[in-house]
């Protein structure tokens, strides 16, 4: 038998993380440059129930069963059986593999919840919707996460470009000019949790501060929002690095990403801050088209890892 297959993408957060914790609006997009895959192969002639797991990226090879109970590879599988009904399933080979860095700020944690839930649900012939499968990998990253605002789910499980604020629903984004960015690795690993948990603490010790940050950072996402739609390309530039220093401000920055920054600012880039938790991880700067490959070099030689340049399609004619 065939195996069946599913990929879902990576993310950025154009703007607006971490405040989007505290009920504020944050934008995200897809990137479709890497993708977590997730197949399902079925073994009939293996013992009943049987689910092999292979993840190489995470050194994970064994049956299910040998995995901690709060491996979030075994929570999605017990998730989708118990939402269900289901005893056990056919027995079968999960073989996980991803080129989303992890730990990067990229969403590989999400990316790998919503591709495996899916080809989850089509391998036992029960289909999901968009919301269910995003809401079930929302449940495996708050497992792991401790208090995800549900953005890296919601964008990954939909595959666009969004407008999310805590507790509301979602909403999609008109784009009216495209957006040429580049997203840059400091190569540094750095834990969501541990930056979200540094800013609780530091919001639980100023909230006067960290309030009005928050605050400043959702009006940034409501403005972003509106240039988006005008295709006003150049403001969001000036947002983005403003939002870059809200960030700085909250602690979740560090000198590889201010360098990486500062850099492509200094060779032109429109704006530019860091993308996701923080702490290390991924850079974005936003670009003119014609000047993307030039400022590209430029960050890997200031030190960026690698580097990625997307384009955000325009999905909307802009009244003249
Ligand atoms: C992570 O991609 C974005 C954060 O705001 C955390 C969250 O929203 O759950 C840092």
């Amino acid at each position: 038998m065939p195996a069946i297959s599913v990929s879902a993408p990576g993310k950025i957060i154009l703007c607006g993380e971490h405040a989007v914790v505290y009920q504020q609006p944050a934008i995200a997009i897809p990137v479709q440059q890497v993708a977590s895959t997730t197949k399902i192969f079925a073994h009939p002639t293996a013992p009943k129930g049987q689910v092999w797991v292979k993840a190489d990226a995470i050194q994970v090879e064994g049956v299910l069963e040998s995995l901690n109970e709060n491996h979030p590879i075994r929570n999605a599988v017990e998730l989708v059986k118990k939402l269900f009904s289901i005893d056990h399933l056919p027995a079968c080979e999960i073989r996980i593999t991803s080129t989303i860095p992890i730990a990067s700020g990229l969403g590989s944690s999400a990316s790998t919840a919503v591709s495996l839930i899916s080809v989850l649900s089509e391998f036992i012939d029960h289909s999901l919707s968009t919301a269910e499968i995003s809401e079930l990998a929302y449940e495996v990253e708050k497992l792991h996460h401790g208090n995800p605002s549900g953005i890296d789910n919601a964008v990954i499980a939909y595959n666009r470009p969004v407008f999310f604020r805590r507790g509301e629903p979602l909403e999609f984004l008109e784009i009216a000019s495209p957006l040429h960015l580049i997203i840059a690795n400091t190569g540094i690993h750095a834990s969501t949790i541990e930056a979200v948990t540094g800013v609780r603490g530091r919001w639980q010790n100023d909230l006067t501060k960290y309030n009005a940050l928050f605050k400043k950072i959702g009006e940034i996402s409501e403005q972003v929002r509106q240039y988006l739609s005008s295709g006003d390309v150049s403001h969001i530039g000036q947002l983005l690095s403003l939002n870059h220093s809200y960030l700085q401000e909250m602690g979740v920055s560090c000198p590889e990403l201010d360098a990486l920054v500062s850099e492509s600012l200094n060779v032109g880039a429109l704006g530019a801050k860091l993308s996701g938790g923080g702490l290390g991880g991924n850079m974005i700067a936003l670009v003119n088209p014609g000047e993307s490959s030039r400022i590209n070099n430029a960050l890997l030689h200031a030190g960026a890892k690698s580097t990625i340049e997307m384009t955000l399609p325009a999905n909307r004619e802009v009244k003249k």
